[in-house]
């Protein structure tokens, strides 16, 4: 029988406000889009999970199509909350997510009313939970209007079946039209999910101004460039690391030479910091105002305890980041 650890909110420093909404998101989130499918051992996942809670991780990002198959770490989670942390219920914020493709015909993907709204309902059924925390839309839909894909959103929290909404994937103006219509529908849009790392910086130029004036906030997804910006590949590709067995996202071949040459150049700036290269790559994005949290996938409990202690030490100095632009331009 689990009993969180009595010591998870002893970091006080280690919420931040969620753009202009009374909620508080940590500044590590645990993601479920790897590791917690059918096939992945359900111990390690319920290990991470807990070991997460019990560093003071309330938050908890799914989404529809996360497992594989489809849908199955939505099972696995359920199947925590049963088993573990379901009791805690209050103290967590769960998220799950519409876009992608989920089933076959025209109504399995993109922004309809009528596929975001079911397969809400079938996160929920999959999850055992009465309601989510945060509903996404998971990615714009070039082909429905704005209006339906939000109106769907903001009635989600209207049945009572999410607190509060949010985008992922939207470009800077396609976020402010999404904004206005929710805050007219009386749903402001809570928080965007954006990737971003030192390897992606799309979100630099606008979006995360953007969301500053708009008072969202922000939780980065693959900040860690899903493994690469940390030292896992430094000696080969190890056949337990994601690029090692599972290479839907993260291809051996994505791990070419002049990207260990600058990864290895970040770690040894990490080390002077006192840091791994993984601590040092989330306190970088988290350097931002507009960033709440940085969403972090882990496949073993030891990463998730490495990834918090990147909290310990947010400090920059104005050379360590004129170093980083340097390698990072190389
Ligand atoms: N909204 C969207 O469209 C979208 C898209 C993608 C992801 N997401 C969300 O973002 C979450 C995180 O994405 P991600 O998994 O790509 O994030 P990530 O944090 O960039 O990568 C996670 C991977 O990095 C490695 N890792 C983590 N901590 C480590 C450490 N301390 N030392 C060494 N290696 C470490 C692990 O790789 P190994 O498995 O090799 O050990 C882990 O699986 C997802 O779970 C999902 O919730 C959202």
């Amino acid at each position: 029988m689990y009993t969180p650890a009595t010591t998870r909110y002893d970091s006080p420093g280690f919420y931040r406000r969620c753009g202009r909404s009374g909620v508080k998101l940590p500044l590590i989130s645990l993601g479920l889009w790897h590791n917690f499918g059918a096939k992945d051992s359900y111990d390690n996942a319920r290990a991470i999970a807990c070991r997460a809670f019990d560093l003071g991780i309330t938050h908890f990002d799914l989404a529809n199509n996360y497992g594989p198959p489809d849908g199955s770490a939505e099972e696995t989670f359920g199947r925590i909350l049963r088993d573990d942390l379901g009791k805690w219920r209050d103290e967590l914020i769960i998220t799950t997510k519409a876009g992608y493709y989920m089933w076959p015909g025209p109504y399995g993907e993109w922004g309809s009313r009528k596929y975001l709204l079911s397969s809400l309902d079938q996160s929920l059924k999959r999850m055992g939970l009465d309601y989510v925390d945060i509903f996404y839309s998971h990615r714009p839909d070039p082909d429905t209007p704005l209006e339906e894909t939000m109106g769907a959103l903001a009635h989600a929290v209207r049945s009572g079946k999410a607190l509060y909404v949010g985008l992922s994937n939207y470009q800077p103006a396609d976020t402010v039209r999404a904004a206005k219509l929710l805050r007219e529908l009386g749903t402001p849009c809570l928080i965007h999910q954006p990737r971003y790392s030192m390897f992606d910086r799309w979100v630099e130029p606008q979006l995360l101004a953007t969301l500053e004036r708009e008072g969202i906030g922000c939780t980065v997804f693959s900040p860690l460039a899903k493994g690469l910006l940390t030292d896992r590949y430094f000696k080969g590709v190890p056949a337990d690391s994601r690029a090692g067995h599972d290479t839907r996202f993260l291809r051996p071949a994505d791990i070419t030479d002049a990207v260990l040459a600058r990864t290895k150049k970040l770690n040894d700036l990490a080390q002077s910091r006192g840091q791994t290269l993984a601590q040092m790559a989330l306190a970088w994005v988290l350097r931002h105002s507009a960033v709440t949290s940085a969403l972090i996938g882990a496949s073993r409990v030891s990463q998730v305890d490495d990834c918090v202690g990147a909290t310990r030490n947010l400090f920059f100095s104005s050379s360590q980041l004129a170093e980083i632009e340097s390698i990072l331009s190389k």
